[in-house]
């Protein structure tokens, strides 16, 4: 008959009782339990042993191993509780939302800086009452050139000055906005108010005041009894409305092809420190008979006036910008600012 040592019986006990208290997750605790109270555990053969006891032994031995079960199954049964807790607060800690942490600031985008300001001279002469007309950047030099008075030999013509399209007669990328004026001459009987917004190209090297690519709003007004006063008085309006009302314009004399007399005009400016002057904002002029009549309309009847606005030089000007290569590179810390 074989026995079984009361010393055994403890060594067990205190083996499985320190791996249970050592089981760091749910896992690790279901293999303790698994190894000493599973079918296969050294304590299940034991209680199997007991059937080959003597009845007195048996009993004895049979209580030790029974109160081993029970002690080894409620801390088995504690230590899942605690591992359990352990579990769910590493969770939640693991989950958690700070809601006191500021949110990532957004940038919500905006118009470039060059649209803005197009943007608010469309607004200023559509308040006057001008329709707003486009045409394409990739033009006839009947439109660029020859119906607005710029003859074959005009500097302008020359490859230096103007972008011309491979593979094609006579297109260029047009230099300035007022072959659209030209289009709508040849299509619209007078009175005619309108302004031409977009982009225009010149065979310029870049520099920190001049672009290959620019942007111009020019305007056109054709009706009967128009005069250079009409032309003054819009453009000092527009100047006022555009940087201040206490602004005041002046005319320079200046030649343009295409009309006739011609004038710079230049606005005035108060800066810091009793510093005033002036500042060359556009080219204008009442348009040439010639372009009048090159346009199907009666020069005997209608006159009309002209203007070319540079929005670069206007934005660069108005927002302090030294550097025109500024507005065609896309340096977010530039156009935050704006
Ligand atoms: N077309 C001229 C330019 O590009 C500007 C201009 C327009 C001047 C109308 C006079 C009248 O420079």
């Amino acid at each position: 008959m074989s026995e079984i040592d009361v010393s055994e019986i403890d060594a067990l006990q205190t083996e499985a009782l320190a791996a249970v208290a050592a089981a760091d997750d749910l896992d690790d605790l279901e293999q303790v339990r698994v190894r000493f109270a599973g079918k296969r555990s050294q304590l299940n053969t034991l209680q199997k042993g007991l059937r080959d006891l003597d009845p007195d032994e048996r009993r004895t031995r049979g209580q030790q191993l029974n109160a081993l079960r029970q002690a080894l199954e409620a801390a088995l049964g504690d230590r899942r509780a605690q591992l359990a807790e352990v579990a769910l607060a590493t969770r939640l800690e693991a989950e958690r939302l700070d809601l006191t942490l500021p949110p990532r600031r957004l940038r919500p985008g905006r118009p470039h800086l060059l649209t803005q300001v197009e943007q608010e001279i469309i607004d200023v002469f559509v308040g006057m009452g001008y329709r707003v007309a486009e045409g394409p950047e990739a033009e006839a030099g009947a439109f660029n050139f020859d119906l607005l008075n710029i003859e074959a030999d005009h500097p302008a013509r020359q490859e230096m000055d103007t972008i011309y399209v491979e593979g094609f007669d006579d297109v260029v990328l047009r230099t300035h906005t007022s072959p659209v004026q030209a289009r709508v001459m040849t299509t619209t009987p007078p009175p005619i108010a309108v302004i031409c917004p977009g982009r225009t190209y010149r065979a310029d090297a870049v520099d920190a005041t001049h672009s290959p690519v620019f942007s111009q709003v020019e305007g056109l007004v054709v009706a009967e009894g128009i005069t250079m006063g009409d032309l003054r008085g819009t453009l000092l309006a527009f100047s006022r409305r555009l940087f201040g009302h206490e602004r005041e314009i002046r005319l320079r004399p200046s030649f343009f092809p295409f009309t006739e007399p011609s004038a710079e005009v230049d606005v005035s400016f108060e800066g810091a420190g009793g510093n005033h002057g002036w500042l060359e904002i556009l080219g204008a002029g009442m348009v040439d008979p010639n372009v009048l009549t090159a346009c199907g309309i009666d020069a005997e009847r209608y006159t009309g006036f002209a203007f070319g606005i540079g929005i670069e030089r206007v934005a660069m000007l108005r927002h302090g910008v030294a550097d025109i290569r500024d507005l065609f590179e896309a340096d977010a810390r530039f156009l935050r600012r704006f």
